[in-house]
């Protein structure tokens, strides 16, 4: 497994495998691989010869006050699930790499980057429609693969590639979870035993949105009420948005119908937490 640091470097091994004939997988990742980052490259594998993996903290989907200095960089541990899972390369390129200059050009995915996570993350989807599509241009991958944990991440990348007119397939995989149900993320690993404990509310509170809706219930005001108590269970729990939205077009619903995004965000302590399900609505 090769490891490039440049932008030179990747290219030359990706034009290899090209040249070889080979169809070229991506898994852009911020590193801090956990289980869910090993599925993507285990999809990655299954559908295509050659897999990239990016391994990139990027500064421009941070805000001020967010994670960016502390976000954990287990750079060795990382490489090591890379080889274990049958990548072929990693991409690590530092900051100077991707941004050598006053970044001026900026990708803005209007109105789906806006609601949910949008509403509390100012700029956040725009440093990550930026940065994916520099890392596309890089790459040049045949199909990349996203996680359906980031949901709203997801839609925008889908309808950013379509509108551009990007040359790669996306694919999403699905939510890759903690026995007790907590998806896993590389930030888990900021809670004290007592929050880890306490972060299982989330998935809790999604399982009841999505129990209701099976049940016939409609109205999105009861649903979001039902799973708001269910949140409210656990003290340390704060709430940022409860969204029961259009799968597609990310808008919030009265009534539910069709295919629903149920999708969470709350803080525990310092740490912030994001967590979806997708349900379809049984008809009528
Ligand atoms: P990161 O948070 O490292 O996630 C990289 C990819 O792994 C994303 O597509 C994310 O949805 C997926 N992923 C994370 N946790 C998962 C889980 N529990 N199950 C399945 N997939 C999971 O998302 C980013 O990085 C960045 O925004 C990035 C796209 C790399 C741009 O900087």
């Amino acid at each position: 497994m090769q490891v490039a640091e440049t932008i030179a470097e990747i290219r030359a091994c990706v034009a290899r495998a090209r040249k070889a004939g080979k169809k070229v997988g991506f898994v852009p990742t911020m590193g801090a691989l956990h289980a869910g980052h090993a599925s993507l490259i285990d999809a990655a594998t299954a559908r295509c010869d050659y897999v990239v993996v990016s391994v990139f903290v990027n500064p421009t989907q941070f805000g001020r006050g967010e994670d960016f200095n502390r976000y954990p960089r287990p750079f060795e541990k990382d490489v090591a699930i890379c080889e274990e899972h049958g990548a072929d390369a990693i991409f690590a390129p530092s900051a100077a790499e991707m941004y050598p200059r006053e970044n001026l050009s900026w990708v803005t995915v209007e109105k789906l980057s806006e609601p949910l996570c949008g509403r509390f993350r100012s700029g956040h989807f725009r440093g990550v429609a930026t940065v994916c599509t520099k890392l596309f241009n890089i790459v040049c991958p045949d199909v990349a693969f996203f996680g359906q944990k980031d949901a709203q991440q997801a839609v925008v990348i889908r309808r950013m590639v379509a509108d551009l007119n990007m040359p790669l397939e996306i694919v999403i995989c699905p939510t890759v979870r903690e026995p007790d149900g907590l998806a896993m993320s590389s930030r888990n690993q900021y809670l004290s035993p007592g929050e880890r404990k306490d972060a299982a509310v989330v998935y809790r509170s999604l399982s009841r949105g999505r129990e209701l809706i099976g049940a016939g219930e409609r109205n999105a005001d009861v649903i979001r009420a039902r799973m708001q108590a269910t949140l409210q269970e656990v003290a340390s729990v704060s709430i940022e948005y409860i969204g029961i939205v259009d799968a597609e077009t990310l808008e919030e619903l009265d009534r539910v119908r069709g295919r629903v995004l149920v999708a969470v965000a709350v803080r525990l302590g310092p740490t912030r937490l994001i967590d979806n399900i997708l349900v379809d609505a049984p008809p009528g």
